[in-house]
Formats: structure tokens, sequence, C-alpha cells
């Protein structure tokens, strides 16, 4: 018998999701040998050895077995501490934290547990382009709004003021950001604060960076959480990650803290979705929580350092202007002086200049003149790319 002809078709909201500009990229970039890879988001250090004997040890312990779908309570706890210390909100550990398959999961069970099919909810331009793949995953509707280079990329009320609509649910926030390295001042978090009680808005709060900040002892080197403002953690979502700060990008270890029905309503969705994160991970991830910090601290003086060799390498390079970046780890130089677009130069930087970067485009509208790198390379490494750009420009 003839076979008939299939007409199937995947969802129309999976046929939203389009490929980043950071995997064009990272394709071509397989393809050379002598590639230096700076479009990657995820620190080039190991984790460190006690997290991976915690990890060991749970398995060795029969740890291995499907834990609550918001997490092991140990682990609940000790994020519980840890944002009451650090970040000045007090969650009940039982109740207002789900810990998820990295900040990534953390993000989609937020905007599934605030919005629903036709809402419209405020994402960064730039930011990172997965919310928007986020936001097409609830079948809700991405509204970019903009973040401009000339205001330091702060939060601009006036502007985003304009893109509320009766259907506006949620704001996503990012601090500090990818990919601009820009951190929000306590004082732009007020504003954003009094701008999501007076229309009535969840703030979906991405912190995965707050750890990699740079200038000690100024303003700039302050995380401030905006759940921590008055009258902000019954809107709010915090989202972190263990990906980033322990270098843990593999393990998928996350969480989301929120105050009910919030919480409840994104353990219910974790369960239904993945029953719980790996059990594993979850107590390596306590281990990293409770045990000595002194490799977040030299993972961050190493970044401090390759930040200043790559931002002041950028800015002597012709047509490029690169502002300091305050955390994360990621240089954002604007390159209108090339007189090239993002995505043109960031092909040709890696094609010719094998030195793999991201096009700013990937990122939104606002960035069509930007191209991001990542400093979670060697020093040696940063050296050679600039070398290598500056030759092919
Ligand atoms: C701003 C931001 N949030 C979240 C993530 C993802 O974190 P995770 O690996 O924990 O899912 C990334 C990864 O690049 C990121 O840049």
């Amino acid at each position: 018998m003839e076979a008939k002809a299939v007409s199937l078709e995947p969802s129309q909201r999976s046929r939203k999701l389009g490929l980043s500009g950071i995997r064009e990229i990272f394709e071509k970039a397989q393809k050379i040998p002598d590639v230096i890879r700076l479009e990657f988001g995820e620190p080039d250090f190991d984790t460190p050895d006690n997290i991976k004997a915690a990890a060991v040890r749970a398995i060795n312990n029969g740890k291995t077995k499907y834990t609550s779908s918001a997490g092991i309570p140990e682990l609940r706890a000790a994020i519980s501490a840890k944002l009451s210390k650090e970040n000045q909100v007090v969650y009940d550990a039982a109740k207002e934290v789900v810990v998820t398959a990295g900040a990534t999961s953390a993000i989609n069970l937020a905007f599934l547990s605030v919005a629903d099919i036709g809402d419209e909810i405020l994402v960064p331009d730039p930011g990172w382009a997965t919310y928007t793949h986020a936001v097409h995953i609830v079948g809700s509707i991405p509204v970019p709004y903009p973040l401009r280079e000339s205001a330091g990329y702060s939060f601009e009320r006036k502007v985003a003021e304009k893109l509320v609509t009766p259907k506006t649910k949620a704001i996503l926030i990012n601090t500090p950001s990818n990919p601009t390295g820009a951190i929000l001042s306590r004082s732009n978090l007020k504003e954003i604060a009094e701008f999501a009680i007076e229309k009535n808005l969840f703030v979906i709060s991405d912190e995965v960076y707050e750890k990699f900040l740079y200038d000690g002892g100024s303003t700039k080197n302050e995380h401030v959480s905006i759940a921590s403002l008055p009258e902000m953690k019954e809107r709010t979502v915090t989202i972190n990650a263990f990906s980033k700060t322990y270098a843990m990008t593999g393990w998928r270890l996350g969480y989301a803290a929120a105050a009910e029905p919030i919480s409840a309503a994104m353990a219910k969705i974790n369960a239904a979705e993945s029953s719980c994160v790996s059990s594993v991970a979850q107590y390596a991830a306590l281990e990293a929580l409770t045990g000595p910090q002194d490799s977040v601290r030299e993972m961050i003086s190493a970044f401090a350092k390759r930040r200043e060799v790559l931002v002041s390498g950028l800015n002597e390079l012709p047509g490029f202007k690169c502002p300091m970046p305050h955390g994360a780890f990621y240089a954002f130089p604007n390159i209108r002086a090339t007189g090239q677009n993002s995505h043109s130069l960031a092909m040709k930087i890696v094609e010719k200049g094998h030195v793999a970067v991201v096009p700013g485009s990937s990122f939104g509208a606002q960035a069509e003149l930007n191209i991001r790198l990542a400093y979670a390379n060697s020093l040696e490494n940063i050296q050679l790319a600039l070398e290598r750009i500056r030759k092919i420009l």
C-alpha cells in the first residue's frame, strides 16, 4: 500500500521560537579549529570540588529517588536563608521557594503562573532572547521595552508607560543584565516598583548574575532585589540559579521564590511538567550554598581582570565604543562607526578573524549596532581575540 502524505504540523507556538543568533555563530564556530569562543554565556571555570563531592556522596547514599516537586526541604531552607541574609527578602522555605531546572525553567514556570493566552508581558530590549521564547510558550505576547544605551540601559518609565495596555500582566527585569552588563540602581528599581504597583503588574526579576559585580565600593557594586522594596514581595517572582555563580551550568539547578499563591502555582506546574529536579543536583546545590565560597570570589576576581583588558582593548579598535559594564560577564560595544550592522560584522569576525561573538540583533531591535563578547575565556585568548579582530577591521 502506498504511504499517505502526512499533513500534521508542529504547534503554532513552537513555530514562534526562532533559532537565536548565538546558535548560528555556534554552528559556524564548530567548523573552525582555532576559533576563540567569546559567544557563550557560561563560566570557563570547573564546578568546585566540594560541590562535586557532595553529588558523589548523594549518589552513594542512595539519594536517587523522586523528591518533592518544590525541591528537597534542606535546599529550600538554605535558599530561604540566603535570600533573607543576602537579598533582604523573607520567603517561607516550605511554601514560597520552588527548586527548578535552572533559571530557564524558573522563568517558564513564572510566566506560566502569572499569565494566560493573549496576555502581554514586557521584556527588556536588549535582553536575553529566551525571555521572548518563554512568553511564546505560554501563548502570551512579548512586548519589548527599550533600554537605551544613552540612558545607561536603565528603565525609563516614560518609554515603558506607552506600551502598557489592559492586557499587560507582567514586566521582566534582569539585573545585572545579559547582554549589556548594566546594573539597575536602587533608585531605578524604586521607579520600576512604583510603575508595577500603579499598573498592577507582576515583576519577574532574573538575578542570575547578582554575584558578578566589579566596581567595589561604588553604588554600581550594589545588587538590589526588587522584592525587598516595600509592597513588592507580593507581586514579584525572584529568579536565581547555581549555573553562573558556582560554574554549574550543566547541572540544571535554579529556583524561583514568590509569595503564595504564585509559588503554589509554580510548584504545581513543576510537578506536572517534570515531577522534580534531579535529586543528585539538589544535594550538590545544597553544598554550593552552605559550603565555602572562596571559589566564587576567585572566579569573580579573574573576571574583573579580564573585563579591564577586554573593554580597554575594544575601545582601541577602530569604530568600536564600549561603555564599562558594571556586572555580569559581557562587553557590549557599539559598532555604529564601523559602518556595518551587528549580524554582518559578527559573521565577518567569526569567518575571517576566527573569533565567535554574538550579533546584538539576537537580543532585540535596540541592539542592531552592538555585538556581545563574553569574557568567560582566558586573558591570553581575550588578547589574541582582540588582535585578530583588529586585523580584520
Ligand atoms: C539572564 C539569564 N538568565 C538566565 C539564564 C539561564 O540560566 P540557567 O542556565 O540557570 O537556566 C541565562 C543564561 O545565559 C541568562 O543569561
